[in-house]
């Protein structure tokens, strides 16, 4: 059974790449009396043990959400920002905003000459206030700020902000708590800024010198009108990542998670996703090397304020991390 309540509170907790602290504590608060041994490390990445005698595997989730930093306040309230992770200024235009204080804003643009092309560099964000003071003292070059959505469920998808990679998290989070019966000694990293470049799982992977690691994070469809061409959809189950812009998959990792998948009755597809990466790309480069592979949630509207993924494919991610912890 999808756990709604967990879910929606990962979604909503506001924590964009660099500014994990209240994420972290909220996934802590979830899993310590799960784990046998959890630590933060420098950068902020959370890391669950449980321990064993075998083979060490790494799984990783970021837990960092993409967002805005405002680079100006100007004393009419207007603010200009700069992007926190990959973001389409034309998808942002008319969204509201939200700061970690909960003050609120909305985005507009400057008037656009003939055929001028929208720009991150041409949208402000409008406070709501003519207050002067009220804007020197409530905002700051520095602030971040992220989308303000509704969580929203039906029977079968859930629309939210912050898909990624918080249902990723949930899948860890629901991983652990039903940790197998195993020798197997598994890290489960909750790591901190990958949307600016996967920088938490550089050093949790360093660290934790892993024999195999698995992300897992969202990765886009082929499945919408017009869309990408491209072989996964919401309700085809875990997706298999073979290729993204950050790794190719091992093949004995690929044979490792599609027999464990097929041996296990878990649904799944296959991904090539032609732009982007994951924790597993610095993983698998570091030392002397680590086997990696992804486990992707098929999800549509990937970096925006209406993530869309399906439950049933969750489901499936879950059962197939528990399987190949075994
Ligand atoms: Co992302
Ligand atoms: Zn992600």
């Amino acid at each position: 059974m999808f756990n709604s309540e967990l879910m929606k509170k990962l979604s909503d907790c506001f924590s964009p790449s660099g500014r994990e602290k209240k994420i972290c504590e909220m996934i802590m608060d979830e899993i310590k009396d799960f784990a046998d041994e959890i630590t933060i490390d420098p950068l902020g990445n959370l890391i669950a043990r449980k321990k064993g005698a075998g083979k060490k595997i790494l799984f990783s989730a970021h837990m960092d959400q993409i967002g805005l930093i405002i680079t100006h306040v100007d004393k009419k309230g207007f603010l200009r920002f700069a992007n926190v992770g990959g973001l389409n200024a034309k998808e942002l235009l008319g969204l509201r905003m939200v700061f970690l204080n909960g003050l609120e804003g909305v985005i507009c643009q400057e008037e656009l000459k003939d055929k001028e092309t929208l720009l991150t560099s041409k949208l402000f964000l409008d406070v709501a206030s003519t207050d002067e003071e009220f804007i020197r003292n409530n905002f700051h070059i520095g602030d971040m700020c992220v989308f303000k959505t509704e969580y929203y469920e039906t029977e079968d998808c859930v629309i939210c902000k912050a898909a990624d990679d918080r249902i990723g998290c949930y899948i860890l989070i629901e991983a652990l708590k039903n940790h197998p019966k195993t020798d197997n000694d598994i890290y489960y990293v909750f790591s901190v800024q990958e949307e600016v470049g996967c920088r938490g799982a550089k050093t949790a992977g360093y660290t934790i010198e892993p024999d195999l690691a698995i992300a897992v994070d969202v990765t886009a469809t082929g499945d919408t009108p017009d869309g990408i061409k491209m072989d996964v959809k919401l309700g085809g189950g875990a997706a298999i990542k073979l290729m993204d812009k950050s790794i190719i998959t091992h093949t004995d990792v690929k044979e490792l998670l599609t027999n464990t998948a097929e041996k296990n009755n878990i649904k799944y597809q296959y991904e090539i996703l032609e732009f982007g990466g994951t924790d597993a790309g610095p993983i698998h480069t570091s030392r002397e090397g680590v086997p990696s592979g992804v486990i992707s949630i098929p999800t549509r509207n990937l970096h925006t304020s209406g993530e869309i993924f399906n439950k049933s494919d969750v489901e499936e991610c879950i059962k197939l991390v528990i399987a190949v912890s075994k």
